[in-house]
Protein backbone atom coordinates (compact mmCIF):
# COMPACT_ATOMS: atom_id res chain seq x y z
CA UNK A 1 0.00 0.00 0.00
CA UNK A 2 1.62 3.61 -1.02
CA UNK A 3 2.15 5.88 1.79
CA UNK A 4 -0.44 8.66 2.82
CA UNK A 5 -0.28 11.13 6.28
CA UNK A 6 -2.80 7.77 7.45
CA UNK A 7 -1.17 4.96 6.30
CA UNK A 8 0.70 4.66 9.63
CA UNK A 9 -2.92 3.35 10.90
CA UNK A 10 -2.15 -0.31 9.17
CA UNK A 11 0.74 -0.64 11.05
CA UNK A 12 1.61 -1.78 14.58
CA UNK A 13 1.67 1.29 16.79
CA UNK A 14 3.90 0.80 19.89
CA UNK A 15 3.71 4.04 22.65
CA UNK A 16 0.36 5.21 21.77
CA UNK A 17 -1.85 6.55 24.33
CA UNK A 18 -5.46 4.73 25.02
CA UNK A 19 -7.65 7.11 24.54
CA UNK A 20 -11.58 6.00 26.14
CA UNK A 21 -13.41 8.40 23.95
CA UNK A 22 -12.30 7.65 19.69
CA UNK A 23 -14.79 10.36 19.23
CA UNK A 24 -13.91 12.95 20.87
CA UNK A 25 -10.33 12.34 19.43
CA UNK A 26 -11.78 12.25 16.08
CA UNK A 27 -13.07 16.10 16.63
CA UNK A 28 -9.45 17.09 17.84
CA UNK A 29 -8.10 15.76 14.85
CA UNK A 30 -10.18 17.44 12.75
CA UNK A 31 -9.32 20.61 14.77
CA UNK A 32 -5.86 20.28 14.04
CA UNK A 33 -6.28 19.13 10.25
CA UNK A 34 -7.94 22.78 9.83
CA UNK A 35 -5.42 24.82 11.82
CA UNK A 36 -2.28 26.98 10.21
CA UNK A 37 0.88 24.89 10.46
CA UNK A 38 3.14 25.57 12.86
CA UNK A 39 6.27 25.91 10.30
CA UNK A 40 7.26 26.61 6.71
CA UNK A 41 7.92 24.33 3.95
CA UNK A 42 10.79 27.11 3.18
CA UNK A 43 12.38 26.85 6.44
CA UNK A 44 12.36 23.24 6.60
CA UNK A 45 14.29 23.81 3.81
CA UNK A 46 16.56 26.16 5.28
CA UNK A 47 17.55 23.50 8.07
CA UNK A 48 17.78 20.72 5.56
CA UNK A 49 21.02 22.95 3.70
CA UNK A 50 22.34 23.62 6.85
CA UNK A 51 22.01 20.10 7.59
CA UNK A 52 23.85 19.16 4.50
CA UNK A 53 26.87 21.18 5.88
CA UNK A 54 26.87 19.40 8.84
CA UNK A 55 26.89 15.90 6.37
CA UNK A 56 29.65 17.44 4.60
CA UNK A 57 31.68 17.95 7.94
CA UNK A 58 31.71 21.72 7.56
CA UNK A 59 29.29 22.49 10.15
CA UNK A 60 28.16 21.12 13.13
CA UNK A 61 24.57 20.28 14.94
CA UNK A 62 23.65 21.60 18.40
CA UNK A 63 20.33 20.01 19.26
CA UNK A 64 18.99 20.41 23.20
CA UNK A 65 16.33 21.51 25.29
CA UNK A 66 13.82 19.87 27.59
CA UNK A 67 13.31 15.92 27.98
CA UNK A 68 9.30 16.93 28.18
CA UNK A 69 7.80 20.63 27.50
CA UNK A 70 5.53 21.32 30.38
CA UNK A 71 2.06 23.70 30.19
CA UNK A 72 2.44 24.38 34.06
CA UNK A 73 6.32 25.81 33.55
CA UNK A 74 5.40 27.30 30.56
CA UNK A 75 6.51 31.30 29.67
CA UNK A 76 8.30 33.64 27.66
CA UNK A 77 10.95 33.78 30.04
CA UNK A 78 11.25 30.00 29.65
CA UNK A 79 11.75 29.63 26.22
CA UNK A 80 13.89 32.90 25.98
CA UNK A 81 16.51 30.57 28.41
CA UNK A 82 16.29 27.65 26.36
CA UNK A 83 17.35 30.04 23.10
CA UNK A 84 19.81 32.17 25.01
CA UNK A 85 21.77 28.96 26.37
CA UNK A 86 21.89 27.48 23.02
CA UNK A 87 22.80 30.41 21.10
CA UNK A 88 25.72 30.42 24.00
CA UNK A 89 27.02 27.41 23.03
CA UNK A 90 26.33 27.75 20.11
CA UNK A 91 29.02 31.07 19.89
CA UNK A 92 31.43 29.17 22.03
CA UNK A 93 31.42 25.51 19.93
CA UNK A 94 31.93 27.92 16.95
CA UNK A 95 34.53 29.87 18.45
CA UNK A 96 36.47 26.57 19.79
CA UNK A 97 35.60 24.27 16.66
CA UNK A 98 36.22 26.82 13.62
CA UNK A 99 32.79 25.07 12.53
CA UNK A 100 29.27 26.92 11.56
CA UNK A 101 26.63 25.84 13.79
CA UNK A 102 23.06 24.54 13.64
CA UNK A 103 21.24 25.27 16.05
CA UNK A 104 18.09 23.08 16.73
CA UNK A 105 15.96 23.29 19.95
CA UNK A 106 13.76 20.26 21.59
CA UNK A 107 10.48 23.11 21.91
CA UNK A 108 7.32 23.20 20.40
CA UNK A 109 6.08 19.99 20.47
CA UNK A 110 7.84 17.81 22.93
CA UNK A 111 5.46 17.22 25.10
CA UNK A 112 5.14 13.30 24.89
CA UNK A 113 6.85 10.96 26.38
CA UNK A 114 7.43 6.87 25.41
CA UNK A 115 7.29 4.71 28.76
CA UNK A 116 8.95 1.46 30.18
CA UNK A 117 5.42 0.33 31.33
CA UNK A 118 1.92 0.98 30.39
CA UNK A 119 0.65 1.16 33.76
CA UNK A 120 1.95 2.22 36.65
CA UNK A 121 1.11 0.92 39.99
CA UNK A 122 1.07 2.40 43.89
CA UNK A 123 -0.58 1.29 47.27
CA UNK A 124 -2.32 -1.15 45.16
CA UNK A 125 -3.66 1.29 42.90
CA UNK A 126 -2.72 1.02 38.93
CA UNK A 127 -3.41 3.86 36.46
CA UNK A 128 -1.98 4.71 33.14
CA UNK A 129 1.87 6.05 33.28
CA UNK A 130 2.37 9.48 32.68
CA UNK A 131 2.94 10.23 28.84
CA UNK A 132 3.70 13.98 28.82
CA UNK A 133 1.86 16.85 29.10
CA UNK A 134 0.21 16.13 25.73
CA UNK A 135 -1.49 12.74 26.63
CA UNK A 136 -2.09 12.99 30.91
CA UNK A 137 -1.09 14.86 33.51
CA UNK A 138 1.43 13.98 36.54
CA UNK A 139 -0.61 13.93 39.48
CA UNK A 140 -1.43 9.68 40.02
CA UNK A 141 -5.44 9.69 40.22
CA UNK A 142 -7.68 8.64 37.85
CA UNK A 143 -9.09 11.78 36.10
CA UNK A 144 -5.04 12.83 36.03
CA UNK A 145 -4.03 9.89 34.54
CA UNK A 146 -6.91 9.21 31.20
CA UNK A 147 -5.42 10.27 28.37
CA UNK A 148 -7.31 13.43 27.04
CA UNK A 149 -6.80 14.29 23.52
CA UNK A 150 -7.90 17.66 24.21
CA UNK A 151 -4.47 17.90 25.75
CA UNK A 152 -3.06 17.89 21.74
CA UNK A 153 -5.00 21.28 21.02
CA UNK A 154 -3.37 22.94 24.03
CA UNK A 155 -0.26 20.99 23.12
CA UNK A 156 -0.60 22.92 19.83
CA UNK A 157 -1.19 26.51 20.98
CA UNK A 158 1.41 26.22 23.14
CA UNK A 159 3.85 25.06 20.35
CA UNK A 160 2.59 27.55 18.38
CA UNK A 161 3.14 30.42 20.67
CA UNK A 162 6.59 29.03 21.09
CA UNK A 163 7.72 29.30 17.56
CA UNK A 164 6.32 33.06 17.66
CA UNK A 165 8.85 33.82 20.75
CA UNK A 166 11.92 31.87 19.15
CA UNK A 167 11.11 34.37 15.63
CA UNK A 168 10.76 37.48 17.84
CA UNK A 169 14.29 36.23 20.15
CA UNK A 170 16.23 35.41 17.06
CA UNK A 171 15.35 38.64 15.63
CA UNK A 172 16.50 40.50 18.33
CA UNK A 173 19.56 38.03 18.76
CA UNK A 174 20.96 39.90 15.58
CA UNK A 175 21.67 42.87 17.36
CA UNK A 176 23.08 40.86 20.18
CA UNK A 177 25.37 38.21 18.45
CA UNK A 178 27.88 40.13 18.33
CA UNK A 179 28.08 40.59 21.91
CA UNK A 180 27.50 37.38 22.77
CA UNK A 181 30.40 36.34 20.50
CA UNK A 182 32.76 38.19 21.42
CA UNK A 183 32.28 37.49 24.94
CA UNK A 184 34.00 33.83 23.53
CA UNK A 185 36.42 34.96 22.01
CA UNK A 186 34.60 35.39 18.28
CA UNK A 187 34.77 38.20 16.27
CA UNK A 188 32.68 37.73 13.46
CA UNK A 189 30.12 40.27 12.05
CA UNK A 190 26.72 40.22 13.39
CA UNK A 191 24.49 37.53 10.76
CA UNK A 192 20.77 36.49 11.25
CA UNK A 193 20.62 33.83 13.31
CA UNK A 194 18.19 30.66 12.32
CA UNK A 195 16.65 29.12 15.40
CA UNK A 196 14.81 25.53 14.07
CA UNK A 197 12.37 23.17 16.28
CA UNK A 198 12.42 19.75 16.80
CA UNK A 199 10.70 16.96 18.79
CA UNK A 200 9.77 13.12 19.12
CA UNK A 201 7.23 12.09 16.50
CA UNK A 202 5.27 10.15 19.06
CA UNK A 203 1.65 11.09 18.63
CA UNK A 204 0.79 10.25 15.33
CA UNK A 205 -2.49 11.19 15.43
CA UNK A 206 -1.19 14.69 16.04
CA UNK A 207 1.45 14.46 13.42
CA UNK A 208 -0.90 13.12 10.83
CA UNK A 209 -3.35 16.01 11.56
CA UNK A 210 -0.41 18.42 11.06
CA UNK A 211 1.05 17.09 7.87
CA UNK A 212 0.35 18.79 4.53
CA UNK A 213 0.78 18.51 0.85
CA UNK A 214 2.91 21.25 -0.65
CA UNK A 215 2.10 22.24 -4.17
CA UNK A 216 5.56 23.40 -4.93
CA UNK A 217 7.47 20.93 -3.94
CA UNK A 218 4.91 18.19 -4.57
CA UNK A 219 5.88 16.54 -1.24
CA UNK A 220 4.22 15.85 1.98
CA UNK A 221 5.83 17.83 5.13
CA UNK A 222 5.42 17.73 8.44
CA UNK A 223 4.12 20.90 9.81
CA UNK A 224 4.90 20.44 13.78
CA UNK A 225 8.12 21.59 13.78
CA UNK A 226 11.76 21.62 11.69
CA UNK A 227 12.47 18.07 12.68
CA UNK A 228 11.16 15.32 13.76
CA UNK A 229 12.55 11.78 15.38
CA UNK A 230 11.86 8.49 16.14
CA UNK A 231 12.68 7.33 19.77
CA UNK A 232 14.52 3.96 20.42
CA UNK A 233 11.14 2.41 21.28
CA UNK A 234 9.56 3.02 18.49
CA UNK A 235 11.87 2.46 15.51
CA UNK A 236 10.40 -0.92 14.46
CA UNK A 237 11.14 -1.45 10.55
CA UNK A 238 7.33 -2.27 10.18
CA UNK A 239 5.76 -0.22 12.05
CA UNK A 240 3.97 3.12 12.63
CA UNK A 241 6.47 5.56 13.19
CA UNK A 242 8.86 4.50 10.86
CA UNK A 243 6.28 4.33 8.16
CA UNK A 244 4.97 7.90 9.26
CA UNK A 245 8.31 9.22 9.35
CA UNK A 246 8.98 7.94 5.98
CA UNK A 247 7.12 10.03 4.05
CA UNK A 248 7.44 13.22 5.07
CA UNK A 249 10.14 15.10 3.73
CA UNK A 250 11.59 17.01 6.61
CA UNK A 251 14.96 16.18 8.21
CA UNK A 252 14.22 13.39 10.24
CA UNK A 253 16.45 11.82 13.52
CA UNK A 254 16.96 8.12 14.37
CA UNK A 255 17.41 7.23 17.79
CA UNK A 256 19.92 4.32 17.87
CA UNK A 257 20.56 2.44 20.91
CA UNK A 258 22.53 -0.74 22.52
CA UNK A 259 19.50 -3.32 20.59
CA UNK A 260 20.34 -2.20 17.26
CA UNK A 261 22.36 -4.02 15.06
CA UNK A 262 23.89 -2.71 11.75
CA UNK A 263 21.60 -4.60 9.26
CA UNK A 264 18.25 -3.49 10.92
CA UNK A 265 20.19 -0.05 11.19
CA UNK A 266 21.04 0.17 7.39
CA UNK A 267 16.99 -1.07 6.44
CA UNK A 268 16.08 1.71 8.50
CA UNK A 269 18.10 4.13 6.33
CA UNK A 270 16.56 2.37 3.20
CA UNK A 271 13.10 3.33 4.84
CA UNK A 272 13.56 6.61 5.73
CA UNK A 273 16.23 7.90 3.69
CA UNK A 274 16.30 5.79 -0.08
CA UNK A 275 17.48 9.05 -2.11
CA UNK A 276 20.94 9.31 0.24
CA UNK A 277 20.33 12.79 0.48
CA UNK A 278 22.45 15.10 2.51
CA UNK A 279 20.92 16.79 5.35
CA UNK A 280 17.64 14.22 5.12
CA UNK A 281 18.91 12.05 7.73
CA UNK A 282 20.39 12.13 11.92
CA UNK A 283 21.28 8.92 13.20
CA UNK A 284 21.72 9.86 16.78
CA UNK A 285 23.59 7.46 19.05
CA UNK A 286 22.47 7.10 22.87
CA UNK A 287 24.51 3.89 24.25
CA UNK A 288 25.68 4.92 27.66
CA UNK A 289 29.22 5.48 28.56
CA UNK A 290 30.26 1.99 29.25
CA UNK A 291 28.56 0.54 26.37
CA UNK A 292 29.00 3.10 23.41
CA UNK A 293 32.66 1.88 22.44
CA UNK A 294 30.87 -1.90 21.89
CA UNK A 295 28.52 -0.59 19.51
CA UNK A 296 28.98 2.43 17.28
CA UNK A 297 32.37 1.17 15.38
CA UNK A 298 30.10 -1.84 13.63
CA UNK A 299 27.23 1.00 13.13
CA UNK A 300 29.85 3.59 11.87
CA UNK A 301 31.59 1.19 9.45
CA UNK A 302 28.39 0.27 7.77
CA UNK A 303 27.27 3.71 6.87
CA UNK A 304 30.87 4.43 5.94
CA UNK A 305 30.66 1.60 3.76
CA UNK A 306 27.43 1.82 2.30
CA UNK A 307 28.56 5.76 1.15
CA UNK A 308 25.66 6.69 3.26
CA UNK A 309 24.96 10.72 3.64
CA UNK A 310 23.37 10.32 6.86
CA UNK A 311 24.64 12.84 9.83
CA UNK A 312 26.04 10.46 13.05
CA UNK A 313 24.93 12.57 16.25
CA UNK A 314 25.26 11.41 20.24
CA UNK A 315 22.82 11.80 22.68
CA UNK A 316 25.14 11.28 25.95
CA UNK A 317 21.99 11.45 28.20
CA UNK A 318 19.75 8.74 27.53
CA UNK A 319 22.29 6.01 28.14
CA UNK A 320 23.52 7.82 31.07
CA UNK A 321 20.56 7.67 33.60
CA UNK A 322 20.67 6.04 37.04
CA UNK A 323 19.27 6.31 40.32
CA UNK A 324 20.64 8.12 43.33
CA UNK A 325 18.83 8.87 46.58
CA UNK A 326 15.48 8.30 44.81
CA UNK A 327 16.22 10.88 42.19
CA UNK A 328 16.65 9.67 38.12
CA UNK A 329 20.04 11.47 37.43
CA UNK A 330 23.25 11.82 35.08
CA UNK A 331 26.52 12.71 35.79
CA UNK A 332 28.68 15.19 33.94
CA UNK A 333 31.87 12.58 33.86
CA UNK A 334 30.11 9.81 31.96
CA UNK A 335 28.26 12.25 29.61
CA UNK A 336 31.48 13.66 28.30
CA UNK A 337 33.24 9.71 28.37
CA UNK A 338 30.57 9.15 25.89
CA UNK A 339 31.14 12.27 23.93
CA UNK A 340 34.63 11.67 23.79
CA UNK A 341 33.99 7.77 22.60
CA UNK A 342 31.83 9.27 20.03
CA UNK A 343 34.23 11.91 18.49
CA UNK A 344 37.06 8.88 18.60
CA UNK A 345 35.42 6.50 17.63
CA UNK A 346 34.29 8.79 14.34
CA UNK A 347 37.71 9.76 14.06
CA UNK A 348 38.64 5.83 13.90
CA UNK A 349 35.48 5.10 11.30
CA UNK A 350 36.50 8.11 9.43
CA UNK A 351 32.88 9.32 9.71
CA UNK A 352 32.01 13.33 10.73
CA UNK A 353 31.43 13.64 14.42
CA UNK A 354 28.82 15.59 13.37
CA UNK A 355 26.28 17.05 16.14
CA UNK A 356 25.22 16.77 20.04
CA UNK A 357 21.23 15.98 21.53
CA UNK A 358 21.34 17.24 24.62
CA UNK A 359 18.47 17.57 27.41
CA UNK A 360 19.25 20.92 29.07
CA UNK A 361 17.43 23.89 30.27
CA UNK A 362 18.28 27.80 31.42
CA UNK A 363 17.24 27.11 34.83
CA UNK A 364 19.02 26.75 37.59
CA UNK A 365 18.39 23.33 38.23
CA UNK A 366 20.26 20.13 40.18
CA UNK A 367 19.01 17.27 38.20
CA UNK A 368 22.26 16.30 37.15
CA UNK A 369 25.60 15.89 38.92
CA UNK A 370 28.98 17.26 37.95
CA UNK A 371 30.41 20.14 36.18
CA UNK A 372 32.17 23.71 37.18
CA UNK A 373 30.30 24.27 40.13
CA UNK A 374 30.20 22.65 42.78
CA UNK A 375 27.47 19.76 43.60
CA UNK A 376 27.12 16.42 45.31
CA UNK A 377 24.19 14.12 45.99
CA UNK A 378 22.87 15.92 48.99
CA UNK A 379 22.08 18.94 46.59
CA UNK A 380 19.33 16.86 44.25
CA UNK A 381 16.33 17.09 46.06
CA UNK A 382 17.04 21.25 45.96
CA UNK A 383 15.71 22.16 43.08
CA UNK A 384 14.88 19.10 41.24
CA UNK A 385 12.48 20.39 39.33
CA UNK A 386 11.83 17.96 36.07
CA UNK A 387 8.61 15.63 35.87
CA UNK A 388 10.86 13.62 33.32
CA UNK A 389 14.45 12.72 32.83
CA UNK A 390 17.30 14.75 34.57
CA UNK A 391 18.40 17.71 32.49
CA UNK A 392 21.48 19.60 32.33
CA UNK A 393 21.62 23.39 34.13
CA UNK A 394 23.03 26.31 32.11
CA UNK A 395 25.98 26.15 34.16
CA UNK A 396 26.78 21.59 33.34
CA UNK A 397 25.23 22.94 29.52
CA UNK A 398 28.55 25.45 28.75
CA UNK A 399 30.43 23.03 30.78
CA UNK A 400 29.76 20.26 27.95
CA UNK A 401 29.73 22.39 24.70
CA UNK A 402 33.43 23.54 26.16
CA UNK A 403 34.24 19.64 26.42
CA UNK A 404 32.67 18.94 22.96
CA UNK A 405 34.37 22.11 21.33
CA UNK A 406 37.44 21.44 22.84
CA UNK A 407 37.19 17.74 21.35
CA UNK A 408 35.74 18.89 17.60
CA UNK A 409 38.38 21.50 17.84
CA UNK A 410 41.32 19.05 18.07
CA UNK A 411 39.70 16.62 15.34
CA UNK A 412 39.26 19.54 12.95
CA UNK A 413 43.11 20.30 13.62
CA UNK A 414 44.21 16.85 12.89
CA UNK A 415 42.29 16.66 9.77
CA UNK A 416 43.76 20.00 8.46
CA UNK A 417 47.04 19.21 9.56
CA UNK A 418 46.80 15.99 7.82
CA UNK A 419 45.24 18.00 4.35
C1 LIG B 1 14.18 11.31 24.55
O1 LIG B 1 14.94 11.81 23.71
O2 LIG B 1 13.56 11.98 25.39
C2 LIG B 1 14.04 9.83 24.61
C3 LIG B 1 13.01 9.24 25.21
O3 LIG B 1 15.07 9.20 24.03
P1 LIG B 1 15.21 7.67 23.52
O4 LIG B 1 14.13 7.45 22.54
O5 LIG B 1 16.58 7.69 22.92
O6 LIG B 1 15.11 6.80 24.74
CO1 LIG C 1 14.48 12.18 27.99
Amino acid sequence: MSWNPGSWRHRPAAQLPAYPDPAALGRVEARLGASAPLVCVADILHLQAQLAHVSSGRAFLLQGGDCAESFAEFGSDKVRMTFNLLLLMGALLRARSGREIVHLARIAGQFAKPRSSDTETADGVTLPSYRGDAVNAPAFDVASRTPDPRRLLDAHRQAQVTIELLKAYAAAAYADLPTIRRAVGDDEAGRPVAMFTSHEALLLNYEQALTRFDEVSERWWAMSGHMIWLGDRTRQLDGAHVEYASGVANPVGLKCGPSLGADEMLRLIDRLDPDNKPGRLVLIGRFGAAHVRRHLPALMRATRREGRTAIWSIDPMHGNTRSLRGYKTRLLPDIVAETAAFVEVAEAENVHAGGIHLEMTGADVTECLGGSLPMSEADLPRRYLTHCDPRLNQTQALDIAAEVAGLIGRRTLITSDAA
